[in-house]
């Protein structure tokens, strides 16, 4: 089995009605954050962590999506040679170190759902996870990058958490967690290249724990922690026969959060306080949050 990560999968298939009516003709994803679409932003992390294959899950209206990973050859043609063809250079990069692959969910069943729908691009190894409205960013390796180097060595699935207000835990998965991983390494199944391939600055500090109970949006007074998942995941891929399985739950969708629970069980899920910041740019606030960042860091 390929072990090491490759591909990363972007669900896109939501409606994104928070942006009614922005949103009504242009898939959330291509939201632009000062001139990139946020999908674009979870492109070049996932490049810069070093995966090259990007599995989209889609669906009706999103076609945008593709021509945006694409050559627009009347725009080349119109602004060859021109001061503005700079303009191009980023997306043309990504364009040239990574391929697209897609495929579309045709009902919309929940977040665990979409991700199953992407099995038909990832097959059996493990992979990486990107909710695009999750914007991160950090002045060294990106969020991803991090995951990336923590599952070289545990081998295991990997969710990136971030504390929240408690009044907040009803809009994300909470995890209970147990002690520090930094001098465990029970999780450990193949040795053969742990440790070679770390970045030796790379200290896990008391940033990685085993997790032991997951739930989706509890209430304050039911959540087991203020630990929340943001949209970054790395997922081993018997996450998909667990998929199969998985019953809706929140909200009556299939969720991610309960199948990684099955994982967790087995003491195989780990919860991951990344470096950086983070903008939830599924909401207004944390859309404008972002742009504000983004344009104060660009004008430094
Ligand atoms: C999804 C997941 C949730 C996670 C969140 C991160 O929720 O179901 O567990 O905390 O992404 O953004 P959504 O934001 O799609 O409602």
């Amino acid at each position: 089995m390929q072990t090491t990560i490759r591909k990363c999968l972007f669900p896109a298939a939501g409606y994104g009605t928070r942006f009614l009516p922005a949103t009504k003709a242009i898939p959330k994803e291509m939201l632009p954050v000062l001139t990139k679409p946020l999908l674009q932003y979870g492109v070049e992390e996932a490049i810069e962590a070093g995966l090259n294959t990007m599995a989209i899950v889609t669906g009706r209206g999103k076609r945008a999506i593709e021509d945006h990973f694409d050559i627009s050859y009347e725009l080349e043609h119109q602004i060859k040679g021109t001061s503005k063809e700079s303009y191009l250079q980023e997306i043309r990069k990504v364009i040239t170190n990574c391929t697209f692959s897609y495929t579309r969910q045709i009902e919309m069943k929940g977040l665990g759902h979409a991700i199953l729908t992407g099995e038909t691009l990832i097959g059996e190894e493990p992979f990486a996870v990107i909710l695009a409205d999750d914007l991160c960013d950090n002045e060294d390796a990106g969020v991803l990058a991090q995951m990336v180097q923590l599952y070289k060595k545990y081998k295991c699935s990997i969710v990136a958490v971030e504390e929240v207000p408690y009044e907040d835990t009803n809009k994300y998965g909470i995890v209970a967690i147990e002690e520090q991983l930094a001098l465990k390494y029970e999780f450990r199944e193949d040795e053969s290249d742990a440790g070679e391939t770390l970045n030796p600055d790379f200290s896990l500090g008391d940033k990685a724990f085993k997790i032991t109970d997951m739930v989706e949006k509890p209430s304050p007074q039911d959540a087991p922690s203020n630990l929340a998942i943001i949209g970054r995941y790395i997922l081993t891929p018997d996450i998909f026969d667990i998929l199969r399985e998985t019953k809706p739950g929140k909200g009556g969708e299939i969720q991610i959060t309960d199948a990684l629970l099955q994982q967790a069980k087995q003491g195989k899920v780990i919860a991951y306080k990344f470096q950086g910041k983070r903008f939830d740019c599924g909401s207004v606030d944390g859309f404008v949050a972002a742009t504000n960042y983004f344009y104060n860091k660009s004008n430094a």
